[in-house]
């Protein structure tokens, strides 16, 4: 293990931001949308002389803090019914040992992205964590002519960082925010979006509800989290154009996938 967990904010039972700090002092450095691996050693197992901890208690997560701050990374982290690395994670308490992988991955970045174009971020639960880093580092800077997060949670308390994001399209004329909820009860004080995102990223609804039209000649999108949704609205995308984004045959919609 090479890094302690700095603080742990429990948003309800099943959903936590992390803070992680590595040993060395520094984060490795990253592009807003990659990942890198968290691991935790099981008391009941036998450590490997290999270095790192046994693969089966290591996962993937984006980084949901800015590469500007270097001293710690945040992670958005959501527990999986009987998940195998979460279950553990949970018991980890401030001060707590953990494995920080000292490399970091993925093109789930603005990289090939001009910054004359507008952005549409989709996102599903904790699939909202890379445009967390994105926003964060990059807000103000003029990265995007405009920017659209749709963010699909089950209830208002799956709805992380609300604050901060409201906050931002608050002051940001050219951020739109725009979460949606799924389960909650009708009888509830939520007064915005109940629809899947397949209903707010389509021509018609998201021109209504961003302010301007979903144009594959002017937008990047990217898709996040739940791997039927990215499926299903990439499926949607390429209706009206939208190509997926590969470095050799360059295109719109940018994905990752977290299962
Ligand atoms: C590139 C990448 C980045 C990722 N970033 C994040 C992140 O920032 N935050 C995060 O919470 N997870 C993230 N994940 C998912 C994470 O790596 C683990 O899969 C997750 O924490 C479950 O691990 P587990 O061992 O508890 O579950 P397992 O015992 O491995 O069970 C896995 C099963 O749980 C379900 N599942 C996995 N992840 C999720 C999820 N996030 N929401 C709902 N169901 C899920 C799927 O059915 C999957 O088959 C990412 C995955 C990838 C590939
Ligand atoms: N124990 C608990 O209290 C509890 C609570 C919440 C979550 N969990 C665990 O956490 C896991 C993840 O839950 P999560 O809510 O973060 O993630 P999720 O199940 O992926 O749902 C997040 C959002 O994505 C939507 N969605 C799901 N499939 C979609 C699709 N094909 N197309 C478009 N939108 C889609 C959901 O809508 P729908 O509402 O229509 O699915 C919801 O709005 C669960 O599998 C469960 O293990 C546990």
């Amino acid at each position: 293990v090479n890094a302690v967990l700095d603080s742990r904010v429990d948003l309800h039972e099943t959903l936590c931001i992390l803070r992680v700090r590595p040993d060395g002092g520094s984060v490795p450095q990253f592009e807003p949308g990659q990942f890198t691996n968290l691991g935790l050693f099981d008391a009941s197992e036998t450590p490997q002389t290999a270095p790192g901890p046994p693969s089966e208690l290591r996962r993937a997560f984006s980084f949901a803090s800015p590469p500007a701050q270097r001293d710690s990374a945040e992670f958005y982290i959501q527990r999986v019914d009987d998940g195998h690395f979460t279950q553990h994670l949970w018991k980890l308490q401030p001060g707590g040992r953990l494995w920080l992988d000292e490399r970091v991955y993925g093109n789930f970045t603005l990289a090939d992205v001009p910054p004359t174009s507008e952005l549409v971020l989709v996102a599903t639960g904790t699939g909202l964590g890379p445009y967390l880093s994105m926003l964060r580092q990059h807000r103000g800077g003029e990265r995007w002519k405009r920017c659209a997060l749709v963010h699909s949670a089950r209830h208002q308390a799956d709805l992380g960082y609300r604050g901060e994001l409201e906050a931002l399209a608050r002051r940001d004329p050219t951020f739109r925010y725009l979460p949606t909820l799924t389960r909650e009860p009708a009888s509830s004080s939520w007064s915005g979006l109940r629809s899947h995102v397949q209903e707010i990223v389509e021509p018609a609804g998201f021109e209504r509800l961003a302010g301007w039209p979903l144009d594959p000649a002017t937008a990047h999108v990217f898709l996040c989290g739940n791997p039927q949704m990215i499926i299903d609205l990439g499926g949607q995308l390429a209706e009206s154009g939208f190509r997926p984004h590969r470095r050799r045959a360059p295109g719109q919609v940018h994905s990752e996938r977290y299962w």
